[in-house]
């Protein structure tokens, strides 16, 4: 993890530069369309990033949030130490993935983002101009569609909030494609049942292809909350002022909730020693006087709960700090 900047507050910085242009009343107006239509679970059947104005709405509005999810869910890849050198990001629109990787990964060297919205794409480019990395900086931004992308490969290949923009059989070619063209594959969607549900059909893709589970689940058996609950996380985002007055919103911060899944192919798993993994905190936990609370996610594919108390010393202090979607300590 690049620990010495912070890339959700250069991001915000580079979307004021870029979006700051944009006539606010048509923003904002933009940003409520854009808002309702992501409540919608049918499948688009023309570009939701309609135009400049939508492009711009969505980068200022949606982009810190999926750029937190993202950071989040590479963190606990990379703390499987996952150290790719170059990155596609299929539907990345104006690079939020991108973004992240950078913060996460110092090794990253390449960087291409494909969709299929120009501008989205034209947004994308501007906002790294000034990027913190040299490879976030020199990211190639390219127009492409699902189901057409160019023959490129890379070390990772990110999938992120596009699903639910695809019909069933598209979201299934798409995971199909991430997985011929990457070593590993992270997909994020939106942390609700319905996003839960696309990222439980991509689980079964990715392990019923034999490849490894890198995230969130320490096992590889059946989701033990596929009945009647749904595993999702949350980010926390820093809204900008820019941001609260676009959401008509009065808290300086937001919980991004996220639901995700990441893998890694067979070829590359054979090369990594097998590891105990830790359960990992399905909810916040709960802070009592001399124990801390969990639900969590345990390797055996059970999900409960679990108790640290005071006497485990070292354990507990460490449990006093964990959140959700942290390793259980
Ligand atoms: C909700 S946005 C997510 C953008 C970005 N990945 C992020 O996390 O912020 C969905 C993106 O998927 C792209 N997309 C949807 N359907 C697509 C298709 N058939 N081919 C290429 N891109 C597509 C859209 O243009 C849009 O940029």
């Amino acid at each position: 993890m690049s620990r010495t900047t912070d890339y959700a507050a250069a991001l915000r910085t580079a979307l004021r530069r870029a979006v700051g242009a944009v006539d606010e009343r048509e923003l904002t107006r933009a940003t409520e369309a854009l808002v309702s239509r992501y409540r919608s679970v049918a499948p688009a059947t023309a570009p939701i990033l309609a135009s400049r104005v939508h492009v711009a709405a969505y980068a200022a509005y949606r982009m810190p949030a999926t750029h937190a999810a993202l950071t989040r869910a590479l963190g606990v890849v990379a703390a499987r130490g996952l150290e790719p050198r170059s990155l596609l990001d299929l539907g990345g629109g104006t690079g939020a993935a991108a973004w992240a990787a950078a913060g996460v990964f110092d090794t990253l060297e390449t960087v291409t983002v494909l969709d299929q919205v120009e501008d989205a794409l034209a947004l994308g480019r501007e906002l790294v101009v000034d990027a913190p990395s040299a490879a976030l900086a020199g990211a190639t931004f390219r127009q492409a569609r699902a189901g057409a992308w160019p023959d490129l490969e890379a070390d990772l290949v990110t999938v992120s909030y596009v699903l639910s923009e695809l019909d069933p059989a598209q979201q299934e070619a798409l995971v199909a494609d991430a997985m011929r063209r990457g070593g590993s594959v992270v997909v994020v969607e939106p942390g609700t049942p319905d996003g839960y549900a696309r990222v439980l059909r991509v689980r079964s893709a990715l392990v019923d292809a034999g490849w490894t589970l890198l995230g969130p689940c320490p096992h590889e058996r059946d989701c033990p909350l596929a009945q009647g609950d749904w595993c999702h996380f949350a980010a926390r985002v820093n809204r900008s002022a820019e941001h609260r007055r676009l959401k008509g919103a009065e808290l300086s911060y937001e919980d991004e909730k996220f639901s995700w899944v990441a893998a890694m192919a067979p070829s590359l798993a054979e090369t990594q020693s097998a590891e105990d993994l830790p359960a990992r905190i399905l909810r916040h936990p709960l802070k009592r006087k001399g124990f801390v609370e969990f639900q969590v996610c345990r390797p055996d594919g059970t999900a409960g709960r679990e108790l640290i108390s005071k006497k485990a010393g070292e354990r507990y202090r460490s449990a006093r700090d964990a959140e959700w979607g942290d390793a259980l300590p």
